[in-house]
């Protein structure tokens, strides 16, 4: 080996046991700069004998080629490694959030409509829906309330500027969703309707303007007032507790006959009403098409709002539509 490439074999020696950037870069003066061996044998070149210049010089270019390559492929290496270290130093970490960021959750109505849903699906009924805005067919006049008939007026109608006066309407109740179903559906109809509803009421601690309903329905053979009182009783009990006695009270509405209201019993022995109910009147099957001497039925709807008011105790049912996080988190 001439002394030129035991001269680079040195060089790449001490380039390769350069073990980071700082210790490799100190080694450059040395190694390729002007006093470095490489650098001083081209000097000592003038030196030599004509014939010998030729060769010396391609020898010591080729050890300064060596020699600068292994240094720039050390400088590469130890440069990503260092930059490996660095980013694994800054890597975000993200196990310091102890608790996952607040998600949120199904609003309190929603909650308890699920619920119910739950509940009367387990009894073996279907969901049906219906629009919110409606026409005096849907809302009234398939009900059995013709144009004339007082109870209109205890609807509390929120009319829309649409067609004839007082045509079309924010539906009043989800009895409307009884007349959809019948007139679509062949008995037996066993199927329930959550929705909004909406009436001209100011909103107090017990009303809102809008509020939600739940509609049930039932027609097939047989049906008794008795099976309405025990419906009731069920799905009370399932959904306040086994605790909690039903009762009926005579009431009037014009599509059920008999009609009725419904209480539950709270702790302290007093009633509380829930809603209203009845077995669906002849007129009503008559008009959906359903002849009334082969199938009977009952129907009975209550306010959700009202429910989870009642379940939960609160004291206020603005508090439902107020957006207030701080009440909400409670559900
Ligand atoms: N639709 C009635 C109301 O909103 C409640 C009801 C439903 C009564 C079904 C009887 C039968 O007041």
């Amino acid at each position: 080996m001439s002394s030129y490439e035991q001269l680079a074999t040195d060089a790449v020696a001490q380039i390769e046991g350069a073990g980071d950037l700082d210790t490799l870069e100190a080694l450059r003066p040395a190694l390729l700069g002007k006093k470095a061996p490489v650098s001083l044998a081209k000097k000592d070149l003038g030196s030599l004998e004509p014939d010998q210049r030729k060769d010396a010089g391609q020898a010591i270019n080729a050890a300064r080629q060596r020699i600068e390559s292994t240094f720039t492929a050390r400088h590469a290496d130890l440069a990503s490694a260092a930059r490996a270290v660095a980013l694994e130093a800054e890597r975000l970490d993200l196990t310091e959030f102890q608790a996952a960021p607040h998600a949120g959750h199904l609003h309190l109505i929603t909650q308890s409509r699920d619920r119910l849903e739950d509940v009367f699906i387990g009894m073996g009924y279907t969901v049906a829906e219906g629009p919110e805005v409606e026409t005096a067919w849907y809302n009234f006049e398939a009900l059995n309330i013709p144009e004339w008939h007082p109870a209109r007026g205890s609807f509390d109608t929120i009319f829309v500027n649409l067609g004839e006066p007082e045509e079309v309407m924010l539906r009043s109740h989800t009895s409307p969703v009884q007349i959809r179903t019948m007139e679509t559906q062949e008995p037996p109809i066993y199927i329930i309707a959550p929705g909004r509803t909406f009436r001209t009421d100011t909103a107090d601690a017990t009303h809102l303007p809008a509020f939600n309903q739940l509609e049930g329905l039932v027609i097939d053979k047989g049906i008794t007032m008795g099976d309405l009182a025990g419906t009731i009783d069920e799905f009370v009990r399932t959904f306040f507790g086994a605790e909690v006695k039903t009762r009926l009270r005579p009431s009037f509405f014009p599509f059920t006959e008999p009609s009725a209201e419904f209480d539950i019993s709270l702790p302290d022995g007093s009633w509380l009403e829930l809603g209203g109910c009845g077995m669906v009147h002849p007129n009503v099957l008559r008009n959906c098409g359903i002849d009334p001497e082969i199938w009977q039925g009952f129907a009975f709807g209550f306010g959700i709002d009202r429910l989870a008011v009642m379940r939960y105790r609160l004291d206020d049912i603005r508090e439902l539509v107020n957006n207030d996080v701080r009440f909400l988190r409670q559900f």
